[in-house]
């Protein structure tokens, strides 16, 4: 057997060897997309100890209200309490797991729907019906448990973690990178709807597609190759800590106006793992993958648009990105099967075309292998 034949044989990998391939412009191990052990391990060293994005902050001006969001696979309600400002806790329910909250509102309190146990908006377990038949029920070991929240600018992250180092320290690269090229989450711009998609991809598959535009000439020629400059020599890739940047230019305009020459004017930012921001002068997208199995996830987003659009470029604009992104959704599935069949251990990468997926596999690499 030659050594890819053995590999192929074999799930594990020592970390040596994975480090020699991913040196040598090696993938990750095809195993990887499917294996649910180590889908496990993602959650529990990735999913619930990063940063993920939750959604606006002007979305909770007022004490009492909330979002609903996931961190990765686990799910989050943030409120406004009116004496501490943001909170954030594990939208399950103490008592057998519903949600207490499931959809944004406001509210003076979380009930939850199914048995009506209700918490304060500080977490705390404040009512359950019937609990005083029950010897030795005590609500303070029952508040919600808590996440961490933290802010920049207008949008929310929140952080399954709750002693997690704030947002910028473990990703400055929000200020460094993205204010330099002008992102500046469109203030102004509309709500238009929340846009969800389910994928037949491993959550990876599915990053790693968003994170490099190789494809964009072939699978996007009529979406969005079409709105945007594609070139290698046009198009900007960042690579930061966590974060994982693309900048480019229109090719041609949502309102027809001719292309400025200068200025990055389609801005896209990956905060690993799992939240997407994506801004240009018509819309904005403020997205997060939710990891649902070793081998699906969901994409959601929702999506705004400049207000001084007339209603027809709007749907054209966001009809060529919606056909971007079923685009997407049709390569990465049609990968699975390969990928589940090991039968290439390990893909070989461009890395000057492909340097996020490097990137990112060092990432994935580095936060399995620490203590868990
Ligand atoms: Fe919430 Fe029963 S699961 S009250």
């Amino acid at each position: 057997l030659d050594s890819d034949r053995e590999a192929a044989l074999t799930i594990a990998v020592t970390p040596s060897e994975l480090d020699t391939r991913l040196a040598g412009g090696w993938t990750i191990p095809a195993s990887w997309y499917s294996d649910p052990a180590l889908y496990q391990d993602e959650l529990d060293r990735i999913f619930a100890r990063r940063w993920h994005l939750a959604g606006r902050l002007s979305a909770l001006s007022k004490p009492g209200d909330h979002l609903v969001c996931q961190a990765g696979h686990i799910p989050v309600v943030v409120v406004r309490d009116g004496d501490s400002g943001l909170r954030g806790f594990v939208n399950v329910c103490r008592h057998r797991g519903h949600p207490v909250a499931l959809e944004p509102g406001n509210a003076k309190r979380l009930q939850c729907r199914y048995h009506g146990w209700t918490y304060g908006l500080d977490g705390r377990l404040t009512g359950a019906p019937r609990c005083r038949l029950e010897p030795g029920f005590d609500k303070s070991e029952l508040s919600l448990l808590p996440v961490a929240v933290d802010v920049w600018r207008d949008l929310v992250f929140v952080n399954p973690d709750p002693g997690a180092e704030p947002l910028l320290t473990s990703a400055p690269e929000l200020d460094d990178v993205l204010a330099a090229r002008g992102f500046d989450e469109r203030p102004g711009f509309r709500f238009h709807g929340r846009w969800t998609y389910t994928i037949e991809a491993n959550w990876k598959a599915w990053t790693e597609n968003a994170i490099e535009c190789y494809h964009c000439p072939l699978v996007h020629k009529n979406s969005f190759n079409d709105q945007y400059a594609t070139d290698h020599e046009v198009y900007d890739v960042v690579n930061s800590g966590p974060l994982m940047g693309q900048f480019t230019k229109y090719r041609r305009r949502a309102d027809g106006a001719p292309v400025a020459a200068d200025g990055p004017q389609f801005r896209f930012c990956l905060l690993y793992p799992s939240a997407m921001l994506i801004e240009d002068d018509f819309v904005f997208f403020v997205g997060s993958t939710v990891p649902t199995g070793p081998d699906s996830c969901e994409f959601v987003t929702d999506t705004y648009v400049s207000p001084d659009l007339p209603e027809a470029e709007v749907e054209s604009w966001l009809a060529a990105w919606n056909q971007t992104l079923e685009e997407d959704l049709e390569v990465v599935a049609a990968q699975r099967n390969g990928l589940r069949s090991g039968a290439v251990p390990y893909g070989r990468l461009l890395p000057t075309s492909e340097s996020a997926i490097a990137h990112f596999h060092r990432l994935v690499v580095a936060d399995l292998e620490r203590e868990a």
